[in-house]
């Protein structure tokens, strides 16, 4: 046996003896609260608390080596050792950039093991600046994005204003994005071939609220880079003449910008406000997106399937307005059952505005409204985007836009008729008791 085979057998018999101590003390041990608490401002910011996976989900508040394994090592002997204490990683590490670039374990994650770090955003800006400007320019938008996502929707709202913290962890890996740079490279191979492919994308984009997957998979783009996509060289950037077909990256991402949303119109938008794209303030960014078009369509062409989505969009606000004013003549006129103003207020109240917004303990067709406006109507602006051709019109979109119009108008004229019969026999109708008791999902009771 010669001298490197016999060490090499020495680091392994060793890595074992830590790997088995360490098992037996962390199945034994329970696991420390989590302590340290990114303050929000939502309803319920008192009660909250931070999941166990936040330490990798929002690395740079929440992780915290566990000092089993002490030592400052030099970089071969973290390979050495992870080889045989995390195979897969260490495989995958070995086969990145990174690997051939001398960007070794340690560069990430520091050498001295009881003072292991995750690393988050911040700390890939040493070496990719750029990158991380970008992806931290996108929180210049009101939009909602990947750079606020985590805060947004997951810290500030709808962790402590909606649901009780168990349930939401699913929802807050979707909205790590904000707070790590491996959602579309991958650990530990941070391959930018891999992140330029839809599914590096769809595997968050898809289900109800955000279908973009299913769209473009319905549409000629989606087609083709199924189809073709095989033989196509991944590793090629974003740019005119590298690609048959445009993926989610490069409309969104175009020429390796990190910031997804600076050419966004309606985006974010689409459910709350009507927009106008051809407002000046939008005039630039319709350019950028003809712009991308361009590398493949006629300027005419792009420009007339645009124009033709705005009309879409334009149409389905429309019909919201329809329905918003129908239901507040029944609240001018006192004929909604339960009454706003009887019923106990509620930690989804912020998001309400004047309608919408508010799932539980609501009239039946202020419900109606809120499935329409924020999940049918919010369907039709990403579908015609993404050139789908079947999803705006049927099963979603406007399908089920119409039949919620439908059901709020029958809804009207029912409580229109209820009123005209409860004045001809003279009887009083009060609220049912129901309406002012509220159960939160945290079970918690609030009596009006
Ligand atoms: C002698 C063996 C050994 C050496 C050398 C070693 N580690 Fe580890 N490391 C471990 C063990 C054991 C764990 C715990 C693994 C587990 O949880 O399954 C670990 C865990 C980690 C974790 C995960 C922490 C977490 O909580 O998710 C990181 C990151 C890490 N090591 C990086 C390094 C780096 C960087 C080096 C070199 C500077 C290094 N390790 C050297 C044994 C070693
Ligand atoms: C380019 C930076 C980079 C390098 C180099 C790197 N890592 Fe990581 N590592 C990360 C990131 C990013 C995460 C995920 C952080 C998070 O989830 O918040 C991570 C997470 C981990 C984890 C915990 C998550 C898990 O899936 O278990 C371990 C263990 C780990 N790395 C080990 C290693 C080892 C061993 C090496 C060297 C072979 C290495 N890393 C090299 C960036 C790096
Ligand atoms: C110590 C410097 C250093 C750090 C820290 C670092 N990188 Fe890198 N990275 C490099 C070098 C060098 C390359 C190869 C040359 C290039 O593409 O710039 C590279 C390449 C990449 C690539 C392109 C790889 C490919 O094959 O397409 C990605 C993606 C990447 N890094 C992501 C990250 C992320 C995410 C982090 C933080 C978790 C990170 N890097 C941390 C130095 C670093
Ligand atoms: C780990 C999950 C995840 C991955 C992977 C991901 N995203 Fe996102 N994305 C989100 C979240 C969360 C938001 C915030 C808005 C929301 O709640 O839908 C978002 C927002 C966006 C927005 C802005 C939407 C708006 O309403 O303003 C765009 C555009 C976008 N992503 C494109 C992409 C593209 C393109 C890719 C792949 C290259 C990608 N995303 C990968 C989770 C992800
Ligand atoms: C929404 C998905 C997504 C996220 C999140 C993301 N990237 Fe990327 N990244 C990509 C895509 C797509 C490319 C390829 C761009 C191109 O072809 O020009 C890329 C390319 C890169 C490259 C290679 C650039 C080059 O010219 O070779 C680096 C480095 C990189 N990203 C670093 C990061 C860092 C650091 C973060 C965290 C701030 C990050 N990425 C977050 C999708 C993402
Ligand atoms: C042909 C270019 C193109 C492709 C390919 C594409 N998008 Fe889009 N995307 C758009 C346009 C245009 C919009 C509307 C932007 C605006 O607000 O003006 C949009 C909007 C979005 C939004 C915002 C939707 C919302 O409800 O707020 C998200 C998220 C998104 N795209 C993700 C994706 C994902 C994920 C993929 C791949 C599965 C993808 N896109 C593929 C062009 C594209
Ligand atoms: C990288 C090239 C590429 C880019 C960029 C691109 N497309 Fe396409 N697009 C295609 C190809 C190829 C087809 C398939 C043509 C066919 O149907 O035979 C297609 C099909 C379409 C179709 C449906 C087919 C038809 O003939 O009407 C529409 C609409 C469309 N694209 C609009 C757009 C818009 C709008 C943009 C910019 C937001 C865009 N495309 C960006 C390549 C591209």
């Amino acid at each position: 046996m010669n001298l490197a085979l016999k060490n090499r057998f020495l680091c392994f018999f060793i890595c074992l003896t830590i790997l088995s101590l360490f098992l037996c003390s962390v199945s034994l041990e329970a696991e420390e609260a989590l302590v340290k608490q990114t303050k929000g401002d939502g309803n319920w910011v008192e009660r909250w608390k931070p999941i166990e996976m936040f330490r990798w989900w929002d690395p740079a508040h929440y992780f915290e080596p566990d000092n089993k394994v002490q030592g400052v090592f030099e970089a071969e002997k973290c390979v050495t050792c992870h080889t045989v204490v995390t195979p897969g990683i260490t495989n995958e590490w070995k086969k990145s950039t990174h690997s051939f670039a001398g960007v070794t374990c340690d560069k990430c994650h520091g050498s001295d093991h009881q003072k292991i770090e995750m690393p988050a955003p911040d700390d890939c800006a040493e070496c990719h600046p750029e990158q991380v400007k970008d992806f931290k320019s996108e929180k210049e938008t009101d939009n909602s994005s990947h750079a606020r996502a985590f805060h947004a929707n997951g810290v500030d709202e709808g962790l402590q204003g909606n649901k009780q913290q168990p349930e939401t962890a699913g929802f807050a890996l979707r909205n790590a994005i904000e707070n790590k740079c491996d959602s579309c490279h991958f650990r530990h191979r941070f391959d930018a071939a891999e992140a330029r492919q839809p599914e590096a994308c769809s595997y968050c984009h898809n289900g109800p609220g955000h279908r973009e997957t299913e769209y473009y998979n319905t549409s000629a783009h989606g087609a083709i880079t199924k189809i073709d996509g095989d033989n196509w060289d991944w590793d090629k950037p974003l740019k005119v003449g590298n690609y048959r077909a445009p993926t989610c990256a490069y409309c969104h991402m175009y020429k390796g910008t990190h910031n997804t949303v600076e050419n966004a119109v309606y985006a974010n938008k689409g459910v709350q406000e009507e927009v106008d794209s051809k407002a000046k303030e939008f005039v630039e960014k319709r350019k950028a997106w003809l712009n991308i078009c361009n590398d493949c369509h006629s300027t005419r062409f792009a420009s007339a399937y645009l124009r033709d989505a705005d009309e879409t969009v334009k149409v389905s606000f429309a019909k919201v307005k329809e329905a918003k004013t129908i239901i507040e003549e029944l609240q001018k006129s006192g004929r909604l059952d339960p009454m706003p103003k009887h019923l106990p207020s509620s930690p989804d109240e912020r998001n309400r505005g004047d309608l919408g917004g508010r799932l539980n303990n609501v009239s039946v067709i202020e419900r109606e409204f809120i499935d329409m406006n924020n999940y049918h109507t919010e369907t039709i602006f990403p579908s015609v985007f993404h050139m789908s051709v079947n999803l705006q019109t049927n099963e979603f979109g406007t399908y089920k836009q119409d039949q919620s119009l439908a059901r709020i108008k029958a809804e009207a004229s029912k409580l229109g008729l209820l009123k005209v019969l409860e004045e001809k026999v003279g009887a009083k109708y009060e609220e049912y008791d129901f309406w002012k008791v509220v159960e939160f999902p945290n079970f918690l009771k609030v009596v009006k």
